[in-house]
């Protein structure tokens, strides 16, 4: 965690203004008030809902109150060493610091009561024991309360401390070619507003088999813990499992029930994801027809005033032998990716497991899935890829921010002259303005765009996709 050089901020009071000195702690105690009142607007909610039985209504935890608190702890500390002196007034702002100090003890140690009792609501639902619970009591000096307070004082899970901490290099006070001495492991930093969840993902038998929670970890990063924590278990396998196909026939072969671990789907079995008799008890909706793998690519159909679809070879022609690598973003089995490998391109595909096993049939028909939410920086370095290509995901739902950070963020990786593929963003009539905007906004070249009415709804809602070269900006 960093801990912020709080002597800063307060250089600039002049040596010994009684009345300054006094207000500043109280300004701090009344904005703690008001931090108080309202961390239950500024934490999200947990938004876990019913399939599995982890849902429970936790209260937001007060982090933030913490945090405040740990600044006024240390700001009262330099006030305190600024005013060193014999004269009376020192003595009785010495006095006056004091009384704040315990002040802030005391709500520090409510504040730990109630994220306590926040995310340590008793579980009998599970049996796992948590691993190495450290037991000992969190105010050791105040120095390390507040460098370790996220890890000892909103998680209760040890195996999460453990995982925290940093970690030394073997050879202590030495660099490594990474230029640290510690290794610092991360996690997301909204895992804290789903503290019991998380302690519940990092409870588990050291070093043995995982617990069958993967869906529970989606949820997780779903929510915004992203990056997951580490665990020290070993993941599941399915029991039956045969070598997967050659290359040469993976790409549109149907991969055999054994190779998938079936527990938190509602299929059961892989001709269920596709089956005309499952259509509406599949427990997914999102691509729901990309699992029938005898269709190669999709059909565009050849009028171009019902159509928003370009097709991968309009695209490629756009720049020849230049498109090598990309991303695909968006719910998928990786088809997109099959056609471009293919045509020698190698393209990831982004997408979580929403109700269906996305990401085992990708990497079963032998392409490369990456398991990613949608508020994280994407794992590429900037102007790396030839082409992002995007579908059925950014739709009607994606507010103006959350869509200038994925495009910016779509712009860092792309390399200069690279393509930017948006097929099939839908959204109603009236949004087409802003999410237009919005794209424009990147001041790409348009080579392909289409805004076609969406035929299958009533004429409200639009289809709007486009095919855009990123600049080379001197
Ligand atoms: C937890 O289990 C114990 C013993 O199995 C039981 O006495 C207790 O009431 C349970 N607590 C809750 C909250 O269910
Ligand atoms: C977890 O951390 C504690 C404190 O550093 C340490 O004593 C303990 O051995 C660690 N547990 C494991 C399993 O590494
Ligand atoms: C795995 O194979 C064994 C033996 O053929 C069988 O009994 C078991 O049901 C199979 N398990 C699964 C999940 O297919
Ligand atoms: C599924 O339904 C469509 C039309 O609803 C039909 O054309 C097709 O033959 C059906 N497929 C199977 C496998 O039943
Ligand atoms: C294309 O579709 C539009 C609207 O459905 C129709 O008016 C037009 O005649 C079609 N054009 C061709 C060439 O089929
Ligand atoms: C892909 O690469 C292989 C091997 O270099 C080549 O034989 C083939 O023609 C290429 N395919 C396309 C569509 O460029």
């Amino acid at each position: 965690m960093q801990k912020q050089n709080s002597g800063k901020s307060l250089k600039w009071l002049p040596g010994n203004n009684l009345a300054r000195l006094l207000l500043c702690p109280l300004f701090f105690i009344s904005f703690l008030t008001l931090i108080v009142l309202g961390s239950t607007i500024y934490f999200p909610r947990n938004v876990f809902t019913a399939p599995t039985e982890i849902s429970q209504e936790q209260p937001p935890l007060p982090l933030s109150f913490h945090s405040r608190i740990s600044d006024l702890q240390a700001q009262v500390g330099v006030l305190l060493e600024q005013v060193h002196s014999d004269t009376e007034e020192a003595k009785a702002l010495a006095k006056f610091s004091d009384h704040v100090i315990h002040i802030a003890v005391a709500l520090d140690k409510l504040a730990t009561r109630l994220s306590n009792h926040a995310s340590n609501l008793p579980s009998n639902a599970t049996e796992m024991s948590n691993v190495d619970e450290d037991s000992s009591d969190p105010e050791e000096s105040e120095e390390d309360a507040s460098e370790e307070f996220i890890s000892n004082r909103v998680f209760k899970a040890g195996e999460l401390k453990n995982y925290t901490l940093p970690k030394p290099n073997r050879v202590a006070g030495k660099k490594t070619f990474l230029g640290v001495e510690a290794i610092n492991p991360s996690i997301g930093m909204t895992c804290v507003a789903m503290a019991s969840n998380l302690d519940r993902f990092m409870s588990y038998k050291l070093f043995g088999t995982c617990p069958d929670d993967w869906i529970l970890a989606q949820k997780l990063m779903i929510s915004g813990c992203d990056p997951l924590p580490r665990r020290r278990c070993f993941s599941r396998t399915p029991p039956n499992y045969t070598k997967p196909m050659p290359s040469s026939k993976s790409l549109w072969t149907q991969p055999g029930d054994v190779n998938l671990l079936w527990s938190h789907y509602k299929c059961k079995d892989y001709q269920c994801l596709f089956s005309n008799q499952t259509v509406n008890k599949r427990g997914f909706f999102k691509c729901s027809d990309c699992f029938d793998l005898s269709k190669r690519g999709w059909e565009v159909p050849a009028n171009e005033s019902e159509s928003a679809e370009f097709t991968i070879d309009q695209v490629l022609a756009l720049k020849p032998s230049e498109i090598r690598v990309g991303l695909d973003f968006g719910p998928s089995t990786g088809s997109f990716a099959a056609l471009m490998r293919e045509r020698n391109v190698t393209v990831a595909t982004a997408t979580l497991n929403l109700g269906a096993p996305f990401n085992e049939v990708i990497a079963l028909r032998g392409l490369l899935p990456l398991y990613i939410s949608v508020g994280s920086r994407l794992p590429f370095f900037d102007n790396t890829l030839d082409i992002v290509h995007s579908s059925l995901f950014l739709d009607g739902w994606v507010g103006a921010e959350l869509l200038q950070f994925v495009l910016f963020d779509w712009d860092r990786v792309l390399r200069p002259g690279g393509l930017l593929w948006v097929d099939r963003f839908f959204c109603k009539k009236e949004d087409v303005k802003m999410y237009v905007e919005e794209f424009e906004r990147l001041r790409y070249k348009k080579l392909l765009w289409r805004v076609v009415p969406k035929s299958d709804k009533l004429e409200d809602e639009f289809f709007f996709s486009a095919v855009l070269e990123k600049p080379i900006r001197t």
